[in-house]
């Protein structure tokens, strides 16, 4: 297939970029490079030995994303695209509805008119706010506590009544649970400027000593040792997860958790990282963050159902790799 990937220099999309070529795909890549490096391009030439077409383009510019359809014929998109920070949302929420609301109505009205049937969009978890775990695809959507978690919520509803009246222009929802992780290689991964957000790329600054501890948020949840429990899964099978989706989409609407199914607590990724690297983490408890649950991971029983999909890499496999891509990135 040749498969249009919006956010392909991003940490997803290189990945599954890299996937992509190695299942035998042609991939063009569009991407604002809002969050990315076009560096990212040869690091992928690098592993694949295939440099994909690059449009340095803003999704939300319609003509200027038609102009690439025009040129090429796509079987299938790959849409990442997107802002992704939670506590940035809440402060600017109209650039997060902008961005992300607009990106999904331009590359699904072009999906649309150029008759690319196959449509794969990054979703999260968050969707399911917090409800019973294990979450599965059939329960109801909680509203989420950001912009950003409701621009998830409202590009699955824009694909899902897109699909609902065009019999033939089929989705696959993919609802992500914690990715992590970097290529084997190390050559792409993920290491957010300035003070990350979330847990592993802020276990990985302390580890290379550019943040003095780690701060656990809440040792008083309803959680086996107190702590918050989620779903890692590594960024590769995360990635070979989107290869799958779209080579077997044949329903309109498919919706998937891509998750490994386990949960693991605070403490336990804190531990699996010092185990698998041999590094000593400072951490010490503190309050709760707002807006976190207790508990959160997959009933991942339906991708492997149906697309014969699960997770390969362990725990540790995802803290070597953290590791690997953090130290080559000094
Ligand atoms: P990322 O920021 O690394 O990648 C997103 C890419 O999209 C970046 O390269 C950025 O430059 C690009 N981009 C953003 N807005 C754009 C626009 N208007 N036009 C063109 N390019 C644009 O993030 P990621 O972690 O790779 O996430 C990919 C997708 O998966 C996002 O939609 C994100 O919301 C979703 N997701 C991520 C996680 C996670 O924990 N990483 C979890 C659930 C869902
Ligand atoms: C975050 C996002 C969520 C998104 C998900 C997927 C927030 C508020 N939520 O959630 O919308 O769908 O990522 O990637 O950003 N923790 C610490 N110390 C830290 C950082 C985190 O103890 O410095 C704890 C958290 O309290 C949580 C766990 O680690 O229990 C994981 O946190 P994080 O990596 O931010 O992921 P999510 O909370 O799942």
């Amino acid at each position: 297939m040749n498969i249009l990937v919006s956010g392909g220099t991003g940490y997803i999309g290189s990945h599954t970029v890299v996937e992509l070529i190695a299942a035998g795909h042609s991939v063009v890549i569009v991407d604002n490079l809002v969050n990315s490096k076009i560096e990212t391009l040869d690091k992928i030439e690098k592993i694949s030995g295939v440099k994909p077409t690059f449009y340095h383009v803003d999704c939300t510019d319609l003509d200027k994303i038609e102009a690439i359809f025009k040129l090429h014929t796509f079987d299938g998109i790959i849409h990442f695209a997107g802002l992704k920070a939670v506590g940035e949302s809440v402060t600017i929420p109209l650039a997060y509805y902008y961005n992300n609301l607009v990106s999904t109505i331009n590359l699904s009205q072009l999906a649309l008119k150029y008759k690319v049937n196959k449509f794969v969009f990054s979703s999260s978890a968050t969707v399911y706010g917090d409800q019973k775990v294990p979450f599965s695809e059939d329960m109801a959507l909680l509203p989420t506590t950001n912009p950003y978690g409701e621009t998830k919520a409202m590009s699955e509803r824009i694909l899902r009544d897109t699909a609902s009246v065009n019999k033939d222009f089929h989705v696959s929802i993919l609802r992500y649970f914690n990715p992590v992780g970097a290529h084997s290689s190390g050559l792409i991964g993920e290491s957010p400027n300035g003070i990350p957000n979330n847990l592993m790329p802020y276990i990985q600054k302390v580890a290379n000593k550019k943040l003095p501890i780690l701060s656990v948020y809440g040792n008083d949840y309803d959680t086996p040792d107190g702590t918050g429990v989620r779903d890692y899964i590594h960024v590769v099978d995360l990635a070979k997860g989107h290869v799958l989706a779209i080579e077997k989409l044949v329903d309109p609407v498919e919706i998937y958790n891509l998750g490994s199914g386990d949960g693991v607590s605070v403490l336990e990724l804190l531990t699996a990282f010092e185990t698998a690297n041999k590094i000593e983490i400072p951490y010490k408890i503190v309050d709760r963050r707002a807006g976190d649950i207790a508990s959160s991971y997959a009933d991942a029983s339906k991708a492997y159902k149906k697309l014969g999909w699960k997770t390969h890499k362990t725990l540790i496999d995802m803290c070597k790799d953290t590791w690997k891509f953090e130290k080559s990135n000094k």
